[in-house]
């Protein structure tokens, strides 16, 4: 089963993501957390990624398939996995298209979090996430610990208002393209209503699995 988790910046992917891997049993694959953590890191990838991404501006096309086609390569994705914001562009899906039918394997579904942009204002505006595991929270001041991990919460820097609103047009004109790819293409692509109580999301995303 691969499932690609789409929508705008702050719609909820990374919410979502860890609560319906833990219910279908597959890991999750989040190229913003892999990126992020070869900044962390120090690494050439990282040092290429960081100016992109504190802009709010989508990373190189060919950065981001050579982490799907390495990720998906790996023994740990072979009975499945979800990914996480990891196709942003018309040929991000190409080339993912191009991996999965040379592993004899397809996408199964894109799964659409709908939400309209002043709620992801709101959202955003108020996000820390955690600098070690990258859990997302809601109301949790900088400099606090992480539930999960106990690593420390820092806001990102592309949650500043200008990077949010070029995270938001970058969206409308190279990500949202995408879906239309997706339909063209005959995969199942399903729009599930992002606003509402966290577990309701998940709820609504099963349901649509399940159908
Ligand atoms: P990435 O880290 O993936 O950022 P994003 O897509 O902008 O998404 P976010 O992490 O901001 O939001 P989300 O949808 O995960 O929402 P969340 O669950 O946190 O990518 C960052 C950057 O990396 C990109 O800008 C780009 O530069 C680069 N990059 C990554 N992948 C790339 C690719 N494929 N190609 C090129 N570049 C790439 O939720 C947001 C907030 O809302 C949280 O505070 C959360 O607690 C809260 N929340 C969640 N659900 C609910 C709910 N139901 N009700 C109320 N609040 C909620």
């Amino acid at each position: 089963m691969i499932i690609v988790l789409f929508g705008k910046p702050g719609a909820g992917k990374g919410t979502q993501a860890p609560l319906l891997a833990a219910a279908l049993g597959v890991p999750t694959l989040a190229t913003g957390d892999e990126l992020r953590a070869a900044i962390r890191a120090g690494s050439a990838l990282g040092l290429e990624a960081k100016a992109y991404m504190d802009r709010g501006d989508l990373v190189p096309d060919d950065v981001i398939l050579g982490i799907i086609k390495q990720a998906l390569g790996e023994p740990r994705a072979a009975g499945g996995v979800l990914l996480d914001g990891v196709v942003r562009t018309v040929p991000q899906a190409e080339g993912l298209e191009k991996v999965v039918t040379e592993l004899g394997r397809q996408v199964d579904a894109v799964l659409v979090f709908d939400i309209d942009d002043d709620e992801i204002v709101r959202r955003l505006a108020g996000r820390t996430v955690c600098e070690s595991c990258q859990t997302p929270y809601t109301g949790r001041e900088p400099g606090s610990k992480c539930d999960k991990c106990g690593g420390t919460l820092i806001r990102r820097k592309d949650d500043e208002p200008d990077a949010i609103r070029n995270r938001l047009a970058v969206y409308e004109k190279q990500t949202a393209p995408v879906l239309d790819w997706y339909r063209k293409n005959g995969t199942k692509v399903a729009v599930i209503d992002a606003v509402g109580p966290v577990q309701d999301v998940t709820a609504r995303a099963l349901g649509v699995l399940a159908s």
